[in-house]
Formats: C-alpha cells, sequence, structure tokens
C-alpha cells in the first residue's frame, strides 16, 4: 500500500501567513506581541524545541523573552515568574515548557499562569474550559493534530481514534478535542493491557507517548491512519517519533511524518494564540 505522507507544512504556511499579518497591524499601532517562555530543565529535545519557538516567534515579528530558571528550580521560583509575568502588562502570553525540575509537576505551577495569557492551555481553568466546551486557549499540540486530521480531509466523526498517552497537556485535552468532532475515542496508556490488539482496533491511531518505535505495524490495521506526535531525540541525536516508520508504512494508508507533520503545525498555533492573547489584551 502506498502510504501518504501526512505533511504539516503547508498548513503551518498558511496559518503562519495570517499570524504575520494580524502581528504586522498590532505593532503598527503599538507594541509588537510579547511571548515568555519560561524554561526550567537542560533536556536536549526541549532546547531545540525552545530554539525553534525563538526562531518562529522571530519570523512572524513577535517578540519572545525567554526566561531560564535553571533545572533546579523550585516551584516557588516557577510559580513566582509565572505569577509576575502574568501581572506584567508587557507580555501578552505565557508558555512554560517541560520538561520541569525533578519533583516539580506541572500541576504544582500551572495555575501560577492566568488563564488570558495561557496560550499552551495548560493551566486547570484552561484544561477545564476545554472539557466543558467552553472558550479558551487549547494546548497547541492537540489542536495541531486536529488540524492536520482536517487539513487532509481526514473525516473524523463516527471515527474510531486510539489516543496513546493520557499527558494533561497532550492526551486528554485530544481526546476532549476528537469527542468534540464526534469521534469515538479510545485513550491508552502504559497501563493499558495488551495496546496492539486495542489501537489494531480502531480506524486513526494517534501515537503520543514520547517512546521511539512504540506504534510498529501490528499495532495497526491495514489501510489505518496514524499521526505522530512523538518528538524524542535518538542516540544519534537525531528527532524521532512514536512510530517505527518502516514498518508502518506497509500497512497505513497515511502517517504523519516527524519531523514536518504535527511539530510545524503546533508552532504555528502557539504563534496564533499569542496574537489572539494580544488581540485580546489590547482590546481589554
Ligand atoms: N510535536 C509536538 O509539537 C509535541 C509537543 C509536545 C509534546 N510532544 C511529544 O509528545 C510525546 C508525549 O508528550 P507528553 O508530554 O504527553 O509525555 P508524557 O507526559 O511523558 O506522557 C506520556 C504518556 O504516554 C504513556 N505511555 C508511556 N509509555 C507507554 C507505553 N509503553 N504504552 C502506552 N502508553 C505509554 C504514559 O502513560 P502513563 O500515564 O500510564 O504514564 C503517558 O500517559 C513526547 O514525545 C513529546 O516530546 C510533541
Amino acid at each position: 500500500m502506498d502510504t501518504v505522507s501526512l505533511s504539516g507544512k503547508e498548513l503551518a504556511a498558511a496559518i503562519n501567513a495570517d499570524t504575520k499579518a494580524r502581528t504586522a497591524a498590532l505593532a503598527a499601532d503599538g507594541p509588537a506581541p510579547q511571548l515568555a517562555l519560561i524554561v526550567a530543565n537542560d533536556d536536549p529535545a526541549s532546547s531545540w524545541y525552545v530554539n525553534s519557538l525563538r526562531k518562529a516567534a522571530e519570523r512572524l515579528g513577535i517578540g519572545c523573552d525567554t526566561v531560564d530558571l535553571g533545572a533546579d528550580a523550585s516551584v516557588d521560583a516557577l510559580r513566582a515568574e509565572l505569577a509576575a509575568r502574568s501581572a506584567d502588562p508587557a507580555t501578552d502570553a505565557i508558555m512554560l515548557q517541560t520538561p520541569l525540575p525533578a519533583g516539580v509537576t506541572l500541576d504544582d505551577v500551572s495555575s501560577s499562569i492566568t488563564s488570558t495569557k495561557d496560550v499552551d492551555g495548560v493551566s486547570p481553568l484552561s484544561l477545564g474550559l476545554l472539557a466543558s466546551n467552553l472558550d479558551g486557549f487549547v494546548p497547541a499540540t492537540s489542536e495541531a493534530v486536529v488540524e492536520l486530521l482536517k487539513h487532509h480531509e481526514i473525516p473524523l466523526a463516527g471515527r474510531h481514534i486510539a489516543v496513546v498517552g493520557r499527558s494533561n497537556i497532550v492526551g486528554k485535552p485530544l481526546a476532549q478535542l476528537l469527542l468534540a468532532e464526534n469521534a469515538t475515542v479510545t485513550v491508552c496508556h502504559s497501563r493499558t493491557t495488551d495496546l496492539p490488539s486495542v489501537t489494531a482496533a480502531t480506524d486513526i491511531v494517534v501515537a503520543a507517548a514520547g517512546r521511539i518505535g512504540l506504534v510498529t505495524g501490528k499495532h495497526i490495521r491495514e489501510g489505518a491512519i496514524v499521526i505522530d506526535v512523538g518528538t524524542n531525540e535518538a542516540p544519534d541525536g537525531k528527532i524521532v517519533g512514536d512510530v517505527d516508520a518502516d514498518s508502518v508504512r506497509d500497512k497505513a494508508a497515511a502517517l504523519s511524518p516527524v519531523p514536518g507533520g504535527v511539530g510545524p503545525v503546533t508552532t504555528a498555533l502557539l504563534m496564533r494564540h499569542v496574537v489572539t492573547a494580544a488581540e485580546n489584551a489590547r482590546r481589554a
């Protein structure tokens, strides 16, 4: 079977063109939108992502202030920085990069991000709004998966979709978004018994576990759609996904590449959220 590659580049370019125009309109009438990127780790995959976000912001005319609190930052230091940025009128948007320091969870600190600046939708209020189908910022990676599927005209209503991963920033919000599209959703995790038979019973498999090569040909049925959210650093330093592309390619109808699939759409949506936050702040 010829497996179609579900590239995210064209969709990202279209989103970015709109964001750039909206950014220019704001900058013509006041300061450019401003993102605060808070980092507290020394993880290579994270620094690769932070660099790509900085470059994306620069290309679009968005100001990006990276604050590195160090891999041993305390809960108090993180909360204080997030609260200060939440109160700072010059900051339109806040993104907290993961992983966090050992012993610190997102739940410990995310409530210090005000929901109006929470462009990656990680705060309890943002997640609650999503679960209630109310307006708010949605985690960009989860939104990117849905937008990528729609861009490639893959129907979601009535389809059975397996989401592998249940984190608060990817798997769970994605399940909510897919439910809102009227899909039937099965959420899998590290305690799922017999993962291959669960995922192989579905039409679409989304791999978001952070495990290199977790999803193989035996995890999918013939003709399935496979979305690879994974962004993992391989031993040779390359960024690779969660899907064993070689074994899946013989069976899948379509597969999103890593890099070049979900990643560029995620970055584009995050930047779109930054501009939306800035527009909302100017209107307030
Ligand atoms: N492309 C992008 O723009 C983008 C953005 C953000 C994240 N990511 C990537 O997406 C992946 C997931 O990120 P995350 O932050 O959600 O990771 P996470 O917080 O570590 O969560 C991983 C999830 O995968 C599940 N899991 C782990 N091993 C599994 C296994 N063997 N079988 C089934 N489920 C398993 C875990 O189950 P338990 O809950 O049982 O532990 C957990 O729910 C990572 O590779 C990350 O780098 C990509």
